[in-house]
C-alpha cells in the first residue's frame, strides 16, 4: 500500500504527514527529503524504544536520548535532560530532534527542539493512536507546570510527521481506546462518515488492521490539519478541536488527572456536551443517541458517580479556554456540524451534568 500524504499548510511553516503500514522504514530518506539538517537526534522513551528502537537504527547514528514519558514527567526537568544531552553532544543550531513516542514525548521534547538554541528542526514520530491523530499535528509543544496543566508551551512546526500504524499494535487496549475517543470527537464535528465508519468497521480497528486503521487516521489527520491550516494559533475555528473538552478537562482534573486516560474524559465530556445541545433544541435525540452508543461500543468508561458535580462545575469556571470570563463551548449540531456559544448558564450546565451521573 502507498504511504498517504496529508498536507499542512500552516503560515508559519507548511509541512507534511507521511502515513502508512511500514513508513519507518523509510524515514532517512522521509528526513533526507524535507531536508532535515543531517545530525539527528531522537528523543524516546524506555517503553516505546524497547519495543520499537530497532527501527531508528538506520535514521540516527547518535545515542537516543531516553527519557521517560508518564503525565507527571512532562515538566521541566525532563526538558532539563533533553537540553542536557543536546549540549553534551554538541549539537548545533543545525541538528534535528525527532520525537519518538506517545504525545507526552512529543510534546516535552517538541518543546526542547522549539527553545534549544532558539530553535531547531523538529520531527515528530507518534506512536500512540492520540498522538498519530491529534498531537503531532498543529505545532503546539510544551508541559505542563506543577500548579497546573500544559501552562508553558509554544507553537512550533514540525518538519515532518511520520506515522506508522504497525507501531500501534504493542499499545495497551486501553491506551488505543483513548485515541479513539478524539477520532470520534472529529466525526462529531466535521465528518459524518468518519463517525460511521469508527462504528461499522469496529472490528477490524478493533484487530489493528493496518489499512484500516491507515485510512481511518489518515482521515482525522485531514480534519486536523485542514482545521490548523486556517487557524494555527486558535483564535478561531480551532476552537472546535476542543469538542468535549471543557467537561473533559474538568473531570481529569477534580481527580487529579490520576482516573481518566485523556481521551476517556473527552469520551464523557462529549457526552455532556450533546446533553446540553438537546436540552437546547440544537441537537436531535437519534444524533445524541447515536453518540452515546458509539462512546459506549469502545468499552466501559471509568465510573463518575463518586465525582462531586459542583467540583467537576467550578473547574469549568477555570477552564484557560475562558474568553474575557465567558465560557467558549462547542456544540454539537448534529452528526458533523457546530456551534460555538458563549451563553451557557451554570444551570443548563448543571442539568447535562447530572444526566451523566455525578454525585449532586
Ligand atoms: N500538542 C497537542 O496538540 C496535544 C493534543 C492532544 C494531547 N496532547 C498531550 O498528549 C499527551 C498524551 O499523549 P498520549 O495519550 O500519547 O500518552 P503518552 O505519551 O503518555 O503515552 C501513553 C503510554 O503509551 C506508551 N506507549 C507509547 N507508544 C507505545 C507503543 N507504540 N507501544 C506500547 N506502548 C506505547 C507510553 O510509554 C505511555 O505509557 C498529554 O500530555 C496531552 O496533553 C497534546
Ligand atoms: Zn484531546
Amino acid at each position: 500500500m502507498e504511504p498517504v500524504r496529508v498536507d499542512v499548510a500552516t503560515p508559519s511553516r507548511p509541512y507534511v504527514i507521511t502515513l502508512g503500514d511500514g513508513v519507518l522504514g523509510h524515514l532517512t530518506q522521509l528526513l533526507d527529503d524535507v531536508k532535515a539538517p543531517a545530525r539527528r537526534f531522537v528523543v524516546s522513551s524506555p517503553t516505546v524504544w524497547r519495543f520499537h528502537g530497532q527501527r531508528f537504527a538506520k535514521a540516527t547514528k547518535a545515542e537516543p536520548i531516553i527519557v521517560p514519558d508518564g503525565e507527571r514527567y512532562k515538566q521541566m526537568p525532563t526538558v532539563m535532560k533533553v537540553y542536557d544531552a543536546l549540549i553534551k553532544a554538541n549539537a548545533e543550531r543545525s541538528s534535528t530532534l525527532i520525537t519518538f513516542g506517545g504525545g507526552v514525548i512529543g510534546d516535552l521534547a517538541g518543546y526542547a527542539a522549539a527553545t534549544y538554541l532558539r530553535g531547531i528542526a523538529l520531527v515528530h514520530v507518534p506512536t500512540t493512536l492520540l498522538a498519530q491523530v491529534d498531537s503531532s499535528i498543529g505545532g503546539k509543544v510544551g508541559v505542563n507546570h506543577p500548579l497546573g496543566k500544559n501552562l508553558i508551551g509554544a507553537f512550533y512546526q514540525p518538519h515532518a510527521v511520520v506515522a506508522d500504524p504497525s507501531v500501534l499494535g504493542t499499545l495497551p487496549r486501553r491506551e488505543f481506546r483513548a485515541g479513539l475517543y478524539e477520532v470520534i470527537k472529529y466525526g462529531v464535528t466535521s465528518s459524518p462518515t468518519l463517525f460511521e465508519r469508527v462504528a461499522k468497521e469496529h472490528r477490524a480497528i478493533f484487530n489493528r488492521e493496518p489499512e484500516v486503521l491507515t485510512s481511518i487516521i489518515a482521515e482525522a489527520c485531514r480534519i486536523k490539519a485542514n482545521v490548523v491550516t486556517k487557524d494555527e494559533k486558535e483564535s478561531g475555528l480551532r476552537r472546535i478541536l476542543n469538542f468535549g473538552h471543557t467537561a473533559g478537562h474538568a473531570l481529569e482534573s477534580v481527580t487529579k488527572y490520576r482516573r481518566f486516560r485523556h481521551g476517556e474524559a473527552v469520551g464523557y465530556g462529549m457526552l455532556v456536551a450533546a446533553e446540553l445541545a438537546v436540552a437546547r433544541g440544537a441537537m436531535k435525540e437519534s444524533d445524541r443517541k447515536a453518540l452515546a452508543n458509539l462512546v459506549a461500543s469502545l468499552g466501559p468508561l471509568p465510573p463518575i458517580g463518586d465525582i462531586s458535580l459542583k467540583e467537576v462545575l467550578d473547574a469549568m469556571k477555570h477552564d484557560k479556554k475562558m474568553i474575557a470570563g465567558r465560557l467558549h463551548f462547542v456544540l454539537p449540531t448534529g452528526i458533523g456540524s457546530w456551534a460555538i456559544v458563549d451563553d451557557v448558564t451554570e444551570k443548563e450546565m448543571k442539568k447535562a451534568l447530572s444526566r451523566l451521573g455525578l454525585k449532586k
